[in-house]
């Protein structure tokens, strides 16, 4: 791939890290924008891969907040040059049932993982459009494609994911865009860690290649929707799920 700049969100978390690490390792220079860029997680991270310092950038920025985005993305562009291609990577839960669920619980899982969709996608857009090229990666999952019991706020926002990811893709696909989503069954990852032990146990039960999904194999799936090889496939979700839901 000729030199590319991305921009991740969420970057410094385990999922997100990998797909940082497959795009530095086709060449694309990369700026990620996690709430976490100035902790410990992300000075490790940014000691991991300082063969390609000069290639990485990490910001830290609120993807719940449009300015926050809108500085971070210029500071890149600035940097880094610009934006050919944006993965939404940025996720968290806040699980209970609707009954226990609070406003504060569903606020904050559709500002950050619906929301923040909007606001990177709508600072690079232009940009992508004037030069003809773009690629957009929507990081969703397979509990919105199917629903969980105790998600109603992430399985509504995961699900707007995907239908923000239809709409656009119709909207730039004359325009050398590509839109997509990538749908994540459960990762071996720190967010599906915390699920209650039982449950977790249950739930690989029910994946009928019998295990967690490893980061690499969701980055394997971003590395090929990002290629050249991939004009032709737009508005489309990939479901990366072990199997735990066909659709
Ligand atoms: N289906 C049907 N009934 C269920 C159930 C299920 N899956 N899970 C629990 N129940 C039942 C309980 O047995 C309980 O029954 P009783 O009232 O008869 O005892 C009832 O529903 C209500 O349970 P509680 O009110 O006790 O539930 P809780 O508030 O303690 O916990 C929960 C509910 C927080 C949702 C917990 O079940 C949980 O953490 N579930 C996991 C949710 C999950 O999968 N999250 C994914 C996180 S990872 C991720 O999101 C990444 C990704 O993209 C895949």
């Amino acid at each position: 791939m000729t030199r590319r700049v991305a921009v991740v969100t969420g970057g410094v978390g385990e999922l997100g890290r990998a797909i940082v690490e497959r795009l530095l390792s086709n060449g694309v220079c990369v700026g990620v924008l996690d709430i976490n860029a100035a902790d410990e997680r992300a000075r490790q991270c940014a000691k991991a891969l300082s063969n390609a310092a000069e290639k990485l950038l990490l910001l830290p920025a609120d993807v719940g907040d449009f300015e926050s985005c809108s500085r971070s993305i210029n500071a890149i562009e600035e940097t880094l040059g610009s934006i050919d291609i944006l993965i939404n990577c940025a996720g968290i839960t806040r699980d209970g049932t609707l009954r226990k669920m609070t406003k504060e619980q569903w606020d904050s899982v559709l500002s950050v993982n619906l929301d923040s969709v909007f606001h990177t996608s709508r600072h690079v857009i232009e940009g992508m459009i004037s030069r003809g090229f773009g690629r957009i990666v929507n990081i969703a999952s397979v509990n919105g494609v199917k629903g969980q019991f105790g998600q109603t706020n992430y399985s509504s926002a995961k699900a707007g994911m995907h239908g923000f990811t239809m709409a656009l893709a119709q909207e730039v696909a004359s325009k050398g865009i590509t839109v997509n989503s990538v749908s994540p069954g459960y990762m071996n990852t720190a967010l599906v860690r915390q699920v209650p032990a039982d449950v977790l146990e249950s739930i690989i039960g029910q994946i009928p290649v019998g295990r967690l999904g490893e980061p690499r194999e969701i980055a394997a799936m971003v590395g090929f929707l990002v290629s050249g090889d991939a004009a032709f496939v737009t508005g489309a979700n990939f479901n990366v799920n072990g199997g735990l839901h066909m659709h």
